[in-house]
């Protein structure tokens, strides 16, 4: 079953549900920003204080970080700007337990100003037993583009100190609020501010939360982020709550900083996330 939603403002997104699971999709940077498993709650974090609007990325689900992550070029903004740009709504695909939606972000006089490259980026959600989501992004020009980019997943856990991170041992590290690296030689547990781009990842990462774990596996990807702002920033962020913090961990399956991605003319690369709750 799907059907599509049209908030006063005009901001549109996309519900779909099957036996197993229930999901809300933002045409807004094919945006996730709800999945429930088996009639359970939202297993994203999303921020109470989140905008749905036009021009504003939803603060947490999945956002997009595309065709850069982060913020090292100057000329974008941070994370790209796929997060704030309309989807065309491909298909949807449907059974009794799962469904598949496809979206299409196509280069734009707009898009073009921003990053002057003609592009496909088709996003594939599938939603079921696990959340699946892919991007692929298509080169047209005839000359060669590179990209960064994630899946900024923001995760709800039960609280930050039940949280342990496994999967990142043995990775280096760098630790961009200090701007050194660093190997990980342990389970990764959050009491500060962390925001770290761990290089040469493995395909598995397990999230930890109590009495559950959480597994992401991802292909296309060499690095991975872990973002939580902890107890200062968090006060100052946008549409955040000033103890939202506590709530949430953003694992960002990544291709980011050395881990950028060279696209030949009419190439393809994939980027791919499948989570077990
Ligand atoms: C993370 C970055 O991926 O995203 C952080 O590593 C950043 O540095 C965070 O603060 C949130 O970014 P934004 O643009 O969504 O506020």
């Amino acid at each position: 079953m799907h059907k599509i939603h049209t908030l006063e403002n005009g901001f549109k997104y996309l519900e779909v549900s099957n036996t197993l699971s229930h999901a809300k999709i933002a045409l807004q940077g094919a945006h996730i920003f709800y999945y429930a498993y088996k009639g359970g709650e939202n297993l994203l974090w999303l921020s109470e204080k989140s905008a749905y609007e036009y021009g504003v990325a939803i603060r947490g689900g999945i956002p997009l970080c595309w065709p850069r992550f982060g913020s090292i070029d100057e000329s974008l903004q941070q994370h790209g700007f796929a997060r704030t740009m309309l989807f065309e709504l491909l298909s949807v695909n449907e059974n009794d337990v799962s469904s598949e939606v496809i979206l299409k972000l196509s280069d734009t006089p707009e898009s073009r100003a921003l990053w002057n490259h003609r592009f496909e980026l088709v996003v594939r959600i599938v939603i079921g037993k696990t959340l699946q989501i892919s991007m692929s992004t298509k080169n047209f020009d005839e000359k060669e583009l590179f990209i960064t980019q994630a899946f900024h997943t923001y995760f709800r856990v039960s609280h930050i100190s039940n949280v342990v991170i496994k999967g990142l041992q043995n990775s280096y590290y760098l630790d961009t609020l200090i701007d050194e690296k660093h190997k990980e030689r342990e389970p990764l547990r959050i009491n500060q501010e962390v925001d770290r781009v761990y290089m040469d990842t493995d395909d598995f990462i397990y999230l930890y939360d109590k009495d559950r774990v959480i597994t992401l596996k991802t292909i296309g990807s060499a690095s991975t982020v872990v973002w939580n702002p902890w107890i200062e920033k968090c006060s100052k962020m946008s549409y955040m709550d000033k103890n939202a913090y506590k709530e949430f961990v953003c694992i960002e399956s990544a291709n980011a900083f050395d881990d950028f991605i060279l696209i030949k003319s009419k190439k393809i690369h994939t980027l791919s996330l499948e989570v077990s709750f």
